[in-house]
């Protein structure tokens, strides 16, 4: 058993709105996905990582890495959307590769304990694994204008996180098959009919979206919440 860490770092961060890739955003003066590769390298169940980086940014990612002292790590160009990234680095992954370990570089604060308890709840029947939180805030389904349409129930409403782990050929072949517009690699194996389990997953484990995102990963981070 050989597990890859694939880390899509290819979107453009539009939404926290700094004019470069998300992934080169500095958290307390370190890339985003320094922070990420970090953690999956310090997890004993991760072997390899791939980063998937925009085209351009390929260089200058290796380039971070290096300069943080981690081992150099294989660099792929991403697609336009992140399922197309997250298909272009299994592409990447070393030919011994059994399972894959799917991380967004916008989860800097993912922790190698959850990381290895992910990766060790992967098994019979499961066809994949990611943590979640159970929702906390109330549920409205509204209309355009604003206008509620009703209260959803959240009972057993999770939201989900990276990483999302498969065997390496459950993946390759949710990525094979056509499938409508997707957020996660999780949608991709359920639509074929596989069984996914969410495990806890953490609070610190947070995404990067947002301006406000940052700054609350930066208090996390501050707080010594992260072990580094
Ligand atoms: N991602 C990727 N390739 C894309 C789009 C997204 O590798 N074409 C990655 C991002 O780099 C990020 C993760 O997927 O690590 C989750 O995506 P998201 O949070 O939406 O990041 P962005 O697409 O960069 O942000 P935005 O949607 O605000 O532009
Ligand atoms: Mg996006």
């Amino acid at each position: 058993m050989s597990t890859t860490a694939v880390l899509v770092a290819a979107g453009t961060g539009e939404r926290l709105g700094r004019g470069v890739p998300k992934a080169f955003v500095e958290l307390a003066g370190v890339p985003l996905l320094v922070h990420a590769a970090r953690a999956l390298l310090a997890a004993a169940a991760v072997d390899d990582v791939v980063v998937v980086t925009g085209d351009a940014d390929r260089a200058r990612a290796a380039d971070l890495l290096g300069a943080a002292g981690l081992p150099a790590l294989a660099v792929c160009a991403g697609g336009s959307t992140r399922t197309d990234s997250v298909r272009l680095g299994l592409d990447a992954c070393p030919a011994g590769t059994t399972v894959v370990a799917v991380h967004d570089a916008a989860r800097p604060l993912v922790t190698p304990a959850l990381i290895d308890r992910t990766v060790a709840a992967l098994g019979d029947p499961w066809a994949a694994v990611a943590p979640g939180l159970p929702i906390v805030d109330t549920l409205k389904l509204v209309d355009p204008a604003g206008g509620v349409l009703r209260t959803v129930d959240r009972a057993g409403l999770w939201a989900v996180q990276t990483p999302q782990v498969f065997a390496r050929a459950t993946l390759v072949a949710a990525h094979a098959s056509p499938a409508p517009a997707v957020t996660d690699d999780l949608a991709l194996v359920e639509a074929r009919g596989g069984r996914v389990r969410l495990v806890p997953g953490e609070r610190r484990n947070l995404k990067v979206t947002y301006p406000e995102d940052l700054d609350l990963a930066e208090a996390l981070l501050g707080r010594g919440a992260v072990p580094r």
